[in-house]
């Protein structure tokens, strides 16, 4: 038994909290706050065939270290994640993984929607948290672009009633904006040329299907206003759609290729102040009903290259919670709120079995993000330099106490 003194819950009553464990613990958790740890339902740990972007290994150390204990993982790997035989060995190794460095995280996988192997996806369908369509290219070959081939997924997702979550950027709009526009090496032209446009007729099409067909809909990292307000018009509507932002655009716009030129090349891209508001008033309209990391490394090296020639993609979750956190404390957001979009919404909409894993944060906690305290192979972060206020110092899974944070050491006797 883990017995945590003192420490405040989410509405801000103190109390002493007993968790299941095998090992006996006291903690003084005077000046702490406990949380549910996090849930990230969006992560690219690049196995199989990146790891020297990231392993199971260095992933979960960074979720572990962000106070996240479970994660859903993306299938553009190489080879992608599309048949049951490739999810099996994924799910292998993962397992060898976080086995052999003893990192009791949850995980979840997606299945990959590719239009030669759309009848694997029946064979796991108990095996996977949901189906993952690209209808825009990104990282990997993974791509279904046209409305016939979208629809099929549509309908087999329904059929089964499985989550289909969707990166909804419209391939066309993308390939005539690289025909039309004049080539440039300024990171900040990768907002133009993947454009909000783009994003808004994906958007406006998913929203189509899944009403014709009844489809549990995800839309994944959601960016502007227009399709913000489509969603709400859909789901006011009655539609069955879910929709998740990234930190990466909530807490930063377009601003940010001047100060990190291709580190912050995304897909889809950063946009402007006004969608970041966007954004924030659809957390607490409820149309935004999640947080996902979006977590998807690079080395820096790759984000070196000249822009025609860098990865799209930034590592993200071991930084939600500190931000998130730091949002509160400015007033942007409450506790409950921040738990309800990184757990429970989550729990509800993929069907989870709870858990009691908690993370214990020091909510008045001033800390500069330092790249040396991040765990993600990649080795950089769009957030470094930044001055938070508020942070994890311990996530408790499975009943095991791992400790995080620059003062991890001074708080070793927990
Ligand atoms: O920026 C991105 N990076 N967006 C994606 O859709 C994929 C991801 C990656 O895997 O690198
Ligand atoms: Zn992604």
């Amino acid at each position: 038994m883990i017995t945590i003194k003192n420490v405040a819950l989410s509405d801000g009553t103190v109390r002493n909290v007993d968790l299941d464990s095998c090992a006996q613990r006291h903690i003084d958790g005077s000046g702490l706050t406990l949380l549910p740890a996090l849930i990230d339902p969006h992560v690219h740990f690049r196995v199989p065939g990146a790891e020297h972007k990231e392993t199971w290994v260095s992933g979960a150390q960074a979720a572990l270290a962000g106070g996240v204990t479970t994660v859903f993982d993306m299938p553009n790997n190489t080879p992608s994640c599309v048949t049951a035989e490739r999810l099996r060995q994924k799910a292998q190794l993962i397992k060898e993984q976080l086995q052999r460095a003893a990192i009791p995280l949850r995980s979840y996988l997606y299945i990959g929607a590719d239009r030669n192997h759309l009848d694997e996806i029946v064979k796991v369908k108990n095996e996977i948290i949901g189906i993952k369509m690209f209808m825009g290219s990104s990282t990997g070959d993974l791509l279904i672009d046209d409305e016939h081939t979208q629809e099929q997924v549509f309908q087999i997702a329904a059929t089964y009633n499985l989550v289909l979550s969707v990166h909804a950027e419209e391939e066309a709009i993308i390939r005539q904006n690289q025909q039309r526009i004049k080539p440039s090496l300024d990171p900040a032209i990768h907002s133009i040329i993947r454009d909000r446009q783009a994003a808004i007729t994906a958007v406006e099409r998913a929203i189509r299907l899944a009403e014709k067909h009844r489809t549990k809909l995800v839309i994944l990292h959601c960016s502007t206003k227009e399709e913000l307000e489509l969603l709400r018009r859909a789901k006011r509507r009655g539609v069955r759609v879910y929709v998740e932002a990234c930190p990466r655009h909530l807490f930063l716009d377009e601003s940010a290729y001047q100060t990190h030129g291709n580190l912050a090349k995304v897909n889809p891209p950063l946009r402007s102040a006004t969608d970041r508001l966007a954004l924030w008033e659809a957390i607490h309209d409820n149309t935004v009903d999640f947080i996902g990391s979006d977590h998807s490394p690079h080395t820096l090296e790759e984000k070196q290259r000249p822009y025609d020639q860098a990865p799209a993609g930034a590592p993200g979750v071991q930084m939600t919670l500190p931000l998130l956190l730091d949002a509160c404390n400015h007033g942007w957001l409450s506790l409950k709120k921040v738990i309800e979009l990184t757990r429970t919404n989550i729990e509800k909409i993929f069907k989870l079995s709870p858990n009691d894993d908690v993370v214990l944060v020091d909510h008045k906690l001033r800390r500069t993000v330092e790249v040396a305290d991040l765990r993600s192979k990649a080795g950089w972060s769009l957030f470094s330099e930044m001055t938070l206020t508020g942070w994890p110092v311990a996530t408790i899974i499975r009943g095991n106490i791992i400790e995080v944070g620059a003062d991890a050491c001074q708080r070793a006797t927990l």
